[in-house]
């Protein structure tokens, strides 16, 4: 079964594959995470370094993932086991197993948050509430003990259950449709945003770079945020990349993906910045701060009812399609390697990946004392995956294409064996073989404190 590749799924379709692709990578990281660390880290600069790490890391590693796991044709560790046999590289994808553990445990949890706000818009929960009092609604929310949980446990029975669906009727056909139209909806947000009175102010904090409020720690913070809105540095592309088929042009996919994913994120800055300071909100309020701003723009908007409840619903959505990338890492990697039936593989993750899960949506609220080096369960989760594993995961993942798998090698699985040209290719060889190691590792140590230069 392990070695007829016939046997297993895959995308259908060219554009198929790509909604597949950017639904994994778009999603809560765009419009939830980026604000909030963009917002905690001075904004603009920010905004500039994290653009300068898209482009010039980001996208080798996506490519890298990419030849990866269409030439293994295999779950993230089975790949690294077929183009490796015999040596340790496996074990990177066993790290990218873990990391998926821990993020969807937290992002799950986020992703939860979307249910809660798409009851409140439904019952009209927003309506006449002071930013003061909104603010209030979402923390006295998120503190409880019983509706995080329960919310977190519903979204991962939504995850779990499109999981079960398989590759192309779960994965594939649902993401198609619903991506573009967060698009559009997302452009709508962004121009009430704009034309909110002092929203000036917050187009120039996004915008206009302000280097001295850059830390090393916050251009650690720049390159995590560029993995983990990328999906890059765990396998969860390398698993989806064995279920793209031979004949898709693995580079203009990449390039397609990053473009959207960096387009979203930008679009969801300027639908939130302006409003943060139009309504008084501080832009380092930190996890909550799309939560506690969106709310006020629905206020502020005619239909204002209709848009929140379809805004929460796609954002919901767009969680949903990074979930279920996430999961489908542990479930390819149990079925394929564990030899467990699908069903069975995706129940033992959901309960497995529970357990972290309710702990981290317990954060604020019963769990907010518990502490590991200084921050909450959550806040440890969502920093040392995007911060920690993601950059060592893509360190070594470019490291095995540069100097393993080979030029030779890379050049036919991107250029399909001679069908599409891969003029880039010099370009690309040349960045994962010393520039993206190289800056990956000197900002990986330097962010953590562990070399100052
Ligand atoms: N890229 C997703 C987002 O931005 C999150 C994600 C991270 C998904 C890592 C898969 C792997 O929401």
């Amino acid at each position: 079964m392990k070695e007829t590749t016939g046997a297993r799924e895959s995308f259908g379709s060219k554009f198929g594959v790509i909604a597949a692709t950017a639904g994994s990578a778009i999603g809560l990281g765009n419009i939830w995470r980026f604000p909030y660390v963009a917002g905690e880290n001075g904004g603009g600069a920010f905004l500039l370094i994290y653009l300068g790490f898209i482009l010039l890391i980001g996208i080798p590693v996506m490519l890298s993932e990419f030849v990866i796991g269409r030439a293994g044709q295999q779950n993230a560790f089975g790949s690294f086991r077929k183009l490796a046999p015999g040596k340790p590289w496996y074990l990177i994808g066993l790290m990218g197993v873990a990391a998926a553990f821990m993020i969807l445990a937290f992002y799950t949890a986020v992703a939860g948050w979307t249910l809660e706000y798409i009851y409140q818009s439904l019952v009209n929960g927003f309506r006449g509430k002071s930013p003061a009092e909104l603010e209030l609604m979402f923390s006295d929310f998120q503190s409880g003990s019983f509706r995080p949980v329960l919310w977190f446990f519903v979204f991962m029975g939504l995850t779990a259950f499109i999981i079960m669906s398989g590759v192309k009727k779960g994965i594939e056909k649902s993401t198609k449709i619903l991506m573009p139209l967060l698009l559009i909806l997302l452009l709508i947000m962004a121009i009430r945003s704009v034309t909110l009175p002092g929203a000036l102010e917050g187009i120039k904090f996004l915008f206009k770079p302000d280097f001295t409020k850059i830390t090393t720690k916050s251009v650690l913070e720049a390159l995590g945020q560029s993995f983990f809105s990328l999906s890059i540095g765990m396998g969860t592309l390398i698993t989806y990349a064995s279920y793209v088929p031979k004949d898709n042009n693995l580079g203009g996919t990449a390039l397609s993906v990053a473009t959207a994913d960096t387009l979203i994120a930008i679009l969801a800055g300027v639908a939130i910045f302006p409003a943060v300071f139009a309504f008084g909100i501080a832009p380092g309020s930190g996890a909550g701060l799309v939560y506690i701003t969106l709310p006020n723009i629905f206020q502020q908007m005619a239909g204002g009812y209709f848009f929140s409840l379809l805004f929460f619903v796609l954002l919901g959505v767009a969680a949903l399609t990074s979930t279920i990338s996430v999961l489908e890492v542990i479930v390819a990697f149990f079925t394929e390697e564990l030899g467990m039936k699908r069903k069975a593989a995706t129940w033992t993750a959901t309960a497995l990946v529970s357990i972290l899960g309710v702990m981290s949506a317990l954060s604020w609220g019963a769990l907010s004392g518990v502490q590991v080096f200084g921050q909450t369960i959550f806040g440890i989760l969502d920093y040392a995956s995007a911060n920690i594993l993601l950059p060592l995961g893509g360190f070594f993942i470019v490291l095995f294409v540069a100097w393993f798998f080979g030029r030779d090698n890379a050049r036919a699985e991107l250029g399909n064996n001679g069908s599409v040209r891969t003029g880039y290719l010099p370009f690309y060889i040349f960045i994962i073989r010393f520039i993206a190691p190289l800056c990956i590792a000197f900002i990986f140590l330097q962010g953590l404190g562990l070399i100052k230069v």
